[in-house]
């Protein structure tokens, strides 16, 4: 009977400190959630504080999934990001033009547009004005995670401006990407643009624009047009992740002209879904399953058909698959683009005069058994012979290689420098253009241009870089993994906050965002 009575006492006790504990749960989360900023007003001003370690909250959508804040990136960089809470991954970021440090004494600040400011420099970083033609009186993030400002004209709100027009590399669900929009890497050296009946993914050329080198189109996705035609001057397309698990094509609302499906396509599978283009050059979307981002979608699944995969100025070998090897042997184990064949080098400039507008040295590399993988998305001319297809070659000055099939007679003409090149079989001949850091240094040293510095930069540099970065994602995101799982065993997972790329995620808690939001 003692025993009986003590055991009710114990599960009383419980019960009653299970209680205590819900109700200071919930008190807190009361408490955060009325001293939230859910709306900005004219004349509202919030300094940057540091003592935030990766994110200051600032504004919250009104179901507390999402934030907009101050945002700690590579480490050392300040941006304002709208975040999506639970997993702590930007939705979208503004991106200035010229960054500021994490130490930064930054403000933003509303006064019909959002202006962020670097007051150490006395220097807007970014702002809406630009974008926005019109001033807005309030600032929202709606339960899209998309941040909008509106103007209270008469009684409808009119938008302003809003960040679903600008994604950086993510859209999520119910978002519209037209092609007044592009979605960036955050190095910018990979983009997803929509065009009339199709989307594609690109190799971006490096900056200035002048530097005599195209996009690269690696992956098209062409709208099937089943159940809706698209038509000329019928209005731009659109393209937008959907509820039931795809990407669709629109000219109008209504049945869309074209259905990408998801692994979770009309699995009724209700949860927020984004679309990502990712730092390795892929696509692929997620839906958020309360603990983590579930995959959902990847646009390319062979590795010789990813940019980042072998990089520029090599081959790309299917067996076994993604190995690579350098056009020309490498001599020094420092890139591809380093290790141009001195025996077949040619001097000259990119279309065989000195000093012509995109002049800078070169060497002529030529290989038998490759073709470009995108050969599909290239465009091609009918030549006579291998000869042939490599004299169009040499003499255009936007050309980059050439690729001569002897059994069809096609001469594929790349505008941009060697990559995405696989094996093929003895009849395609390779003609290709590479710079190397020699060649770069001795054109610098002789014509002093920036613009040869800015190509050697982007195409030398981006193989090496890009496979570190590649590296260091795999490597964060191993880590992330871990430190989900090892969260999970510790049954530390409840409070919906999973860990993120970011450092110090430990203190990036729900008490910190909750604690921020008072005054
Ligand atoms: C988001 O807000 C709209 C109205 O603005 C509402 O209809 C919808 O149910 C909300 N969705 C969620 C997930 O809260
Ligand atoms: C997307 O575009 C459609 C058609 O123009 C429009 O009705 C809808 O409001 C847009 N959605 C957003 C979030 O802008
Ligand atoms: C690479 O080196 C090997 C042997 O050293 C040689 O046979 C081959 O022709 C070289 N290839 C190129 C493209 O220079
Ligand atoms: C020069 O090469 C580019 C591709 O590299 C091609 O599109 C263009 O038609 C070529 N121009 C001429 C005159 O052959
Ligand atoms: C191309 O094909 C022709 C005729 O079949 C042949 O004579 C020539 O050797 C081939 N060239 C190459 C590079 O394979």
């Amino acid at each position: 009977m003692e025993a009986v009575m003590a055991r009710i006492n114990l599960v009383l006790v419980l019960c009653v400190a299970a209680a205590a504990l819900m109700a200071s749960f919930v008190a807190a989360a009361g408490e955060g959630a009325a001293a939230t900023a859910k709306e900005l007003r004219r004349g509202f001003s919030v300094t940057h504080d540091q003592s935030y370690s990766q994110f200051q909250p600032v504004l919250s959508d009104p179901t507390g999934a999402f934030a907009l804040g101050f945002l700690r990136v590579d480490t050392t960089m300040l941006d304002l990001a709208v975040l999506h809470l639970p997993s702590a991954f930007p939705l979208w970021r503004a991106i200035p033009d010229r960054p500021a440090p994490w130490s930064a004494a930054a403000s933003l600040s509303f006064d019909g547009g959002l202006v962020l400011t670097d007051h150490a420099v006395n220097k807007v970083l970014w702002s809406t004005a630009a974008a926005s033609a019109s001033a807005g009186d309030r600032v929202l993030l709606l339960n899209t995670s998309n941040l909008q400002i509106q103007s209270a004209s008469g009684s409808s709100a009119d938008v302003v401006w809003q960040s679903f027009d600008y994604p950086s590399e993510t859209i999520v669900q119910g978002q519209n990407f037209t092609s007044a929009a592009a979605l960036y890497t955050f190095d910018r050296r990979f983009a997803m643009r929509l065009g009339s009946n199709y989307f594609g993914l690109y190799i971006e050329p490096p900056p200035p624009s002048s530097s005599g080198v195209a996009a690269a189109m690696y992956f098209k996705h062409t709208a099937l047009e089943a159940k809706a035609q698209i038509v000329a001057g019928g209005g731009p397309t659109y393209a937008r992740v959907e509820p039931d698990g795809f990407l669709a094509m629109y000219q109008k609302e209504g049945p869309p002209a074209d259905v990408l499906s998801f692994d979770t396509f009309n699995r009724g599978v209700r949860a927020f879904r984004r679309m990502t283009l990712e730092p390795d050059g892929n696509l692929r979307a997620y839906y958020w399953d309360g603990t983590r981002w579930a995959l959902d979608y990847t646009a390319i699944t062979e590795p010789c058909e990813l940019p980042t995969t072998c990089g520029a100025y090599s081959v790309c070998r299917a067996q076994p698959s993604g190995r690579c090897e350098c056009l020309a042997n490498a001599t020094d184990g420092s890139g591809c683009a380093t290790a141009a064949a001195p025996a077949a080098s040619v001097g000259g400039s990119l279309c065989g005069t000195t000093g012509g507008e995109v002049g800078g040295l070169y060497r002529a590399v030529r290989r038998q058994g490759v073709e470009p993988v995108n050969k599909e998305l290239l465009g091609f001319e009918r030549a006579a012979s291998a000869a042939d297809c490599e004299a169009r070659c040499e003499r255009n000055c936007s050309c980059w290689g050439a690729v001569y099939s002897n059994g069809t007679g096609y001469c594929y003409l790349m505008d941009y420098p060697a990559q995405l090149l696989v094996e093929g079989d003895e009849r395609k001949v390779g003609y290709f253009k590479v710079r190397s850091l020699e060649d770069e240094a001795a054109a610098r040293g002789r014509s002093g241009a920036s613009r040869v510095k800015a190509v050697l930069l982007a195409v030398g540099v981006a193989a090496v870089v890009g496979a570190a970065a590649f590296g260091a994602y795999k490597v964060w995101d191993s880590r992330r993994r871990t430190a989900v799982d090892a969260r999970r065993q510790m049954g530390d997972v409840d409070d919906g906050l999973s860990p993120g790329p970011y450092k110090n995620l430990g203190s990036f808690s729900s008490v910190e965002l909750t604690n921020s939001f008072r005054r």
